[in-house]
């Protein structure tokens, strides 16, 4: 299959200097990284799960860089999928991605989350995990994610947030990384946010980071800079890349330390009170 020319001239037009002045996303979406939510392929599959997903099922991931997550719906579910990302280069990557392992139910389109192109009442199941928090407007995005949702339809939302504050310092670089002036939020924040009006918080489980050793961190930027399409950078600008790379890894490393992560799940149009007066707990 030809490269697409995104692809190309986006690579080969990269030179030594502007690497440094690369955010996050860019870089990934040059070196078509697989950039998981956070807990990889399990977050994906305990949202299948709790979504009680039927066949048939519509669903869009928005934010969907180089396409884990949409391949990952796509390739367990008996439906169709739809990746939506601002990135054009990312969303070239996710494309080829898709064809290479012969899922024809998936497909990715170059769009921003605050203004969807698609129809009120669209997708039976609606997946935002670490996007939101890299646009300026949260509530236009929320009620845009509500706006494509079908009656009796789930939103999953995977936010990270603050469990504790960091030091000022640190939320500066890591906003200077995603480029962000990024807020402090909590985990009530996200909980409030993506409630709607007509929406019911059916699920909910909350999950902790754990930190990474400098050596794994070191190792998994040699496996994203050993990729065939890489080979034809300069020895130069693979070497700033990986640079880069890695500053970004140990950075977030270092603020997801003080975060944790909710899979969220809100069901629009839910028809029973979920409030149990004699609460219950597994016993194992
Ligand atoms: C950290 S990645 C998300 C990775 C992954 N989908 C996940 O499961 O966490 C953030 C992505 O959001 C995209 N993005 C940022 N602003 C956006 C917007 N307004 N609309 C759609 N995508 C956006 C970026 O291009 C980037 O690919």
């Amino acid at each position: 299959m030809p490269e697409s020319t995104v692809i190309s001239d986006a690579l080969e037009g990269l030179r030594v200097g502007d690497v440094p002045d690369l955010d996050f996303s860019t870089l990934v979406g040059l070196v078509n990284e697989p950039n998981m939510p956070s807990g990889g392929g399990r977050t994906i599959r305990r949202v299948i799960d709790m979504a009680r997903l039927r066949p048939g099922v519509r669903v869009l991931e928005v934010g969907s860089n180089t396409g884990y997550t949409s391949i990952e719906f796509a390739s367990w579910i008996d439906g169709e999928v739809v990746g939506v990302d601002v990135n054009p280069v990312s969303t070239a990557f996710a494309t080829e991605k898709a064809a290479r392992h012969g899922l024809d139910n998936v497909r990715f389109d170059v769009a921003d989350g605050t203004d969807l192109p698609y129809r009120d009442g669209t997708f039976d199941l609606v997946y935002c995990s670490n996007v939101t928090s890299f646009m300026t407007d949260h509530r236009g995005a929320r009620d845009e994610y509500y706006r494509v949702l079908a009656p009796r339809g789930v939103l999953a939302a995977v936010p990270i947030y603050y469990a504790s504050p960091p030091p000022d310092d640190l939320r500066r670089r890591v906003g200077a990384a995603i480029g962000v002036d990024l807020p402090v939020t909590d985990q009530d924040y996200w909980r409030d946010l993506f409630s709607d009006d007509g929406s019911t918080l059916i699920d909910q489980e909350t999950y902790a980071y754990v930190r990474q050793s400098p050596e794994s961190i070191a190792a998994y930027v040699r496996s994203v800079l050993d990729q065939p399409h890489l080979a034809r950078l300069d020895a130069r600008v693979l070497d700033a890349v990986g640079r880069r790379l890695a500053y970004f890894y140990e950075l977030f490393d270092e603020n997801l330390g003080y975060a944790r992560y909710d899979i969220l799940m809100y069901r629009r149009g839910h028809p029973n009170p979920e409030r149990v007066l004699h609460q219950s707990r597994a016993v194992r």
